[in-house]
């Protein structure tokens, strides 16, 4: 197991991340699948403000990335999604047993926007970190219709473009709800620009836009830019002649968190 309270970068994080391999954590064949090394720059990066993470929150969980590199560090987690593919248990079952039943549970077939499996969860994280909330919510939800996950309607994929920018405002003010008294909301995202035409979808401004924010009771900390490596359009040519090779991480927090935190001696943070 790895030793979280010691911050291991002997420089302070970069804001540019980038990770040629992927990690051991989630499945390289699950579309959209993230690094499991992005949990791990941002765990340390807290840790070098002397924030600790103990319990991470990952709503669209996909192919268990977060699940397994949370299991694989010893923090614990709960992660959910609207697919059935990856073994935990189903939101259905919530509604009938709410016990949590391990600290690094999986709940299938989870809406984010329906009110009775989100206040179940909620329940349940609040429950595994006695009443605290999570101190890192990774967020990777579908890049509008990039990739479409489900044909179902209620998932993020499908729809026109402002019913994914309202869904997106009202997941951000609930995952908002969900924070520990210092804790993060990661937002991995990248922009939409199709094969043969030019326009560009900004999905990260969009998403976090003032209003947005102010809506979600959220402020902005940080955005980091991240490589992409191993896209699925990886060396496409896009509408503009190029290849888009970059996403985005929006750290959010509760208003004036970070302000109070005390920076560890020696770490300069310009
Ligand atoms: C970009 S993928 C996440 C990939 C994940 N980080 C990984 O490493 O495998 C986005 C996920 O959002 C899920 N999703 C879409 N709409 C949802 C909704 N309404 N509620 C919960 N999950 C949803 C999809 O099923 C998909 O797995």
């Amino acid at each position: 197991m790895t030793d979280i309270s010691t911050p291991t970068h002997p420089e302070p994080v970069s804001t540019i991340l980038s990770y040629p391999t992927r990690g051991p954590w989630g499945d390289p064949g699950y579309s959209g699948n993230m690094s499991g090394y992005v949990l791990e720059t941002l765990i340390k990066w807290r840790s070098q403000l002397g924030l600790p993470t103990n319990f991470v929150y990952d709503p669209m969980a996909g192919s268990g990335t977060t699940h397994q590199y949370c299991r694989s560090v010893g923090i614990g987690s709960i992660c959910t999604d609207f697919h059935n593919t990856r073994g935990g248990y189903s939101a259905a079952e919530l509604k009938v047993g709410s016990e949590i039943r391990s600290s690094n549970d999986f709940i299938n077939n989870f809406d984010i926007l329906n009110f009775e499996s989100a206040t179940h969860v909620k329940r349940l994280i609040l429950k595994a970190t006695e009443g605290k909330g999570a101190d890192l919510i990774m967020f990777h939800p579908p890049y509008w219709n990039m990739i479409s996950y489900n044909s179902d309607a209620r998932d993020f994929s499908q729809g026109p473009y402002s019913l994914y920018l309202r869904r997106m405002q009202k997941a951000l003010q609930w995952l908002g709800t969900l924070l520990s008294e210092r804790g993060m909301i990661a937002l991995l995202l990248g922009d939409l620009r199709r094969k043969g035409q030019s326009r560009t979808y900004f999905l990260t401004d969009d998403t976090t836009s003032e209003s947005t924010i102010q809506y979600a009771r959220l402020e902005k900390v940080v955005r980091f830019i991240k490589i992409q490596h191993m896209t699925q359009s990886k060396g496409e040519i896009d509408g503009l002649g190029l290849r888009m090779l970059h996403e985005y991480i929006t750290v959010m927090q509760r208003p004036n968190r970070v302000a109070s935190t005390t920076i560890p001696k020696g770490l300069v943070i310009e």
